[in-house]
């Protein structure tokens, strides 16, 4: 950058656009009052006005407009009225029956086998807080095989792509489960390597889609562009919500809708215990017929800063409160009748929808154009300048759901996020890989297995590959009456 000053200050020769800006798209930047985005082009070089011309030209002003504009206007409106989630839309651990669970699995794998799943993967973020600048899914966590937790997902989709054809009357037909895998500029050419140096993890190549989220403008308190460079207009990557515009922009929900795709199941890449693809968590979303639906965990401790669902007035939608958005009444609030917390259900980002609601609320979403204004200092031309990133988040959907459905599921069991590098006090590689050996333990253990250790049972544990068991069934052929020595990986 300080060599591009340099070569500003010299006297700019006539380029390709000569002395004055394009009169016509300086004409729509002063229609929107961006204009200021040119200031500096008389110190530009020819090159630098060529670059600055064509990243004008790839900003759609008339939505970024609309955006910073709704945006800018809902903020500190009125706080909507909520309370608790009722209890009739959360289908807790404790009320579900064998048959219940039972009943959702098959179900759940007879869609599967009909192709009527889909899975949406966020995975536009970097490993940049596990000391990282990798996508965060090539991570591997150290379990005993090595891992990645890209592998571990595909693994587990192939294991119930197999299940569902077991499930059917013709088990040689393996039915495929469309992965579409969101990236970000900074991270989309190092997953598709990753993706196509280790084969696709057995996946077929061409049942994985990838896409990248957009990036929008950051603006200043009061909407105008920040300039990164006298050249370059500062952008961010648009929220992990932004996967809904970039499903819609690329046209891949028309891509589901021809392949004949009903539900999709869309989770964060960060968890270690993600069951992707669950077919109880698909049969009882059928089973509900609900438009959206998500797994929640009981929150640990009051003040654990997660998220929640509440719902938005007396009958309203549920949707989900942030951790700093709650006041300390309401995080520590006490039913008196249950003894538990008023606010209690986490949510983990795992998400189920229709495809019929994700065509809706992607619609709904573009017309309303609400973006989460995050201030964060932007990288600009002046230091680090006081801005605002527009944002959407993925459960911001829920607000526009007809009908929202709550499955509670153990946190041991399926929710094991890393978010810090080893020596934080929670969400690390290490907490993860420890909650992940336990609950396979467990598994091994209920199949008749039996375990040795050299070190203490309670840091170690056994790993079991997904291509033997999603979620431990089908495990006593393998296990029973045999020991393990763990750390290991049991695999076929
Ligand atoms: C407390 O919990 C009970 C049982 O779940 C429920 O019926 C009641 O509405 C709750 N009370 C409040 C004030 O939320």
């Amino acid at each position: 950058m300080a060599e591009l000053v340099v070569a500003a200050a010299a006297p700019a020769p006539a380029g390709r656009w000569g002395a004055a800006p394009p009169q016509e798209l300086l004409e729509r930047l002063k229609d929107y009052g961006q204009e200021g985005a040119f200031a500096l082009w008389d110190e530009l070089a020819p090159e630098e006005r060529d670059f600055l011309v064509r990243d004008i030209q790839s900003i759609d002003l008339a939505r970024i407009d609309r955006i910073v504009r709704c945006s800018l206007r809902s903020q500190g409106g009125p706080v909507p009225v909520v309370q608790p989630v009722p209890e009739s839309s959360v289908a807790t651990v404790d009320d579900r029956s064998p048959e219940d669970k039972e009943r959702w699995w098959r179900r759940g794998l007879k869609a599967i086998a009909e192709g009527k799943l889909a899975v949406v993967l966020l995975a536009g973020g970097q490993g940049t807080r596990l000391g990282s600048s990798d996508p965060k899914g090539c991570f591997s966590i150290g379990l005993p095989s090595g891992k990645s937790l890209f592998q571990l997902q595909a693994e587990r989709i192939l294991c119930v792509q197999k299940l569902a054809a077991q499930s059917t009357d013709a088990p040689g037909n393996t039915p495929q489960i469309h992965w579409y895998i969101m990236t970000s500029p900074f991270t989309d050419e190092t997953t598709r390597k990753f993706f196509e140096s280790r084969r696709y993890f057995g996946l077929e190549p061409d049942q994985v889609t990838f896409f990248q989220q957009g990036t929008l403008p950051c603006v200043s308190p009061d909407g105008r562009f920040i300039m990164e460079t006298p050249y370059k207009v500062a952008r961010a990557p648009d929220g992990n919500g932004g996967v809904y515009a970039a499903l819609k922009s690329k046209r891949l929900l028309d891509d589901m809708s021809a392949r004949g795709v009903k539900y999709i199941d869309c989770y964060g890449v960060d968890n270690v215990l993600v069951r992707v693809a669950d077919p109880t968590f698909l049969g009882y979303f059928i089973d509900k017929g609900v438009s959206a639906a998500a797994k929640v965990v009981r929150k640990a401790y009051p003040q654990e800063k997660v998220g929640v669902f509440v719902q938005r007035g007396r009958g309203g939608p549920l949707s989900v409160v942030e951790y700093s958005e709650m006041d300390a009444s309401m995080t520590t609030e006490i039913n008196q009748t249950t003894g538990r917390l008023r606010y209690c259900w986490s949510n983990v980002c795992l998400h189920m929808f229709s495809l019929e609601f994700l065509n809706q609320v992607t619609n709904s979403l573009e017309k309303d154009s609400v973006y989460h204004l995050a201030d964060k200092k932007i990288p600009s031309i002046h230091g680090y300048t006081a801005g605002l990133k527009l944002e959407q988040f993925i459960f911001d959907v829920f607000t526009y759901s007809p009908s929202t459905a709550l499955f509670e599921v153990m946190r041991e069991e399926e929710f094991a996020p890393v978010k810090n590098a080893n020596g934080a006090t929670y969400d690390t590689p290490d907490s993860a890989r420890l909650m992940l050996l336990r609950l396979h333990s467990r598994w091994v253990v209920a199949a008749g297995g039996f375990l040795t250790h050299s070190v203490p049972l309670y840091m170690t544990g056994v790993e079991v590959s997904p291509m033997c068991s999603y979620a431990g069934e089908n495990l006593e052929a393998i296990c029973r009456g045999r020991t393990f020595h763990a750390p290991s990986e049991i695999s076929l």
